[in-house]
């Protein structure tokens, strides 16, 4: 496939083009490496994908980019681009989720609609459904989310379905239930704990510990997004890894396998669900999605892979 992936350096996106590069894919990566977090992470991400000639990276914001251009020839498109982070959303940095998680989607799903995609697959988010009314949650709930970064992502899941049904633009918005993995976000859980973990830091835990997540090895979010892509599959479905766990057994199995970290006790943050499980039945009918690494493992290969750079 020629895919074009934005958000390309990204934690999921970087992963996303190696794996489809691996699997003989033509790749062009879209990235304007935004200060969300420190950029020299985002160069350090796409060490991998460069090792192939088949990879092309554009330094460029969507609401810039020459995207008939970019998008010429291409059959898919994976949108990962976005400002990212549940809890920072609120106040006057609103502005900022706006025009690159809504703004941005808009002008890219105006350019799909005039060159012949096979798909487009949006990153949504398992933020869309706030504090959900049953779990395991399906995508017929209806979503209110508890964040305005759960907002704009919803939006822009809207734009897509929008896009899909009055325009033709083969869309599919995978809903991704906290993903970690190697290269994690530095803001997310995962990645402080682990470093907390092996480095014998501090972990600042937001609440009691007992939220639940039902979290998602990045390997599974992008063989899952390539899969969608091949598919005949179009709209929503969940991608979460199969098992909900709450913050409090996620510190034993790191304090286990990296060290045990101080732990700081802060009060829950506005914005947070409470809790997130996915029903993917959706995913496994329409392109036979089923996560294959438990969080126990997933956790393992994370503290393995982050192990070498902390005891730098
Ligand atoms: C994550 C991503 O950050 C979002 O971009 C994504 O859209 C979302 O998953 C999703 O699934 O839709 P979140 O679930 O908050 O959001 O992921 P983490 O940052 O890994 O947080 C997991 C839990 O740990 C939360 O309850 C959070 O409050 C808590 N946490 C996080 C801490 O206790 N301390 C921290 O330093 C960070």
């Amino acid at each position: 496939m020629r895919c074009v992936v934005t958000g390309a350096a990204g934690f999921i996106g970087s992963h996303l083009c190696e794996y489809l590069l691996s699997q003989g894919d033509e790749v062009i990566g879209i990235d304007c490496f935004t200060g969300y977090y420190d950029p020299r992470r985002k160069e350090i991400n796409l060490a991998g994908a460069r090792q192939y000639d088949r990879f092309r990276l554009v330094r460029e914001d969507i609401l810039g980019a020459p995207l008939a251009e970019l998008l010429d020839g291409a059959d898919v498109v994976f949108h990962l681009a976005g400002q990212p982070g549940v809890r920072p959303s609120w106040g006057a940095d609103f502005a900022t989720y706006v025009w690159r998680n809504v703004l941005a989607t808009q002008v890219l799903l105006e350019s799909a609609r005039l060159v012949g995609l096979a798909k487009l697959v949006y990153a949504s988010s398992s933020s869309v459904y706030g504090d959900a009314e049953s779990y395991p949650t399906a995508e017929t709930l209806r979503p209110r989310p508890v964040s305005p970064y759960g907002v704009t992502k919803l939006a822009a899941e809207h734009l897509c379905e929008l896009y899909r049904v009055g325009f033709g633009v083969p869309t599919v918005s995978l809903r991704l239930f906290t993903v970690y993995g190697p290269r994690q976000r530095p803001d997310m859980a995962f990645s402080r704990l682990v470093r907390a973990g092996l480095g014998g830091g501090t972990f600042e835990l937001y609440g009691a510990g007992t939220q639940t997540r039902d979290f998602t090895y990045v390997q599974d979010v992008v063989g899952a997004m390539r899969s969608a892509a091949r598919s005949t599959f179009t709209g929503v479905a969940n991608i979460g890894g199969g098992s909900r766990t709450s913050m409090n057994e996620v510190l034993e199995i790191v304090s286990a396998l990296a060290g045990e970290p101080d732990i700081r006790r802060l009060p829950r943050m506005r914005g947070d669900v409470r809790d997130t499980a996915a029903d993917t039945q959706t995913a496994f009918e329409g392109f036979g999605y089923v996560p294959q690494v438990p969080l126990r493992r997933g956790l393992a290969l994370m503290v393995e892979a982050e192990r070498p750079a902390i005891s730098v």
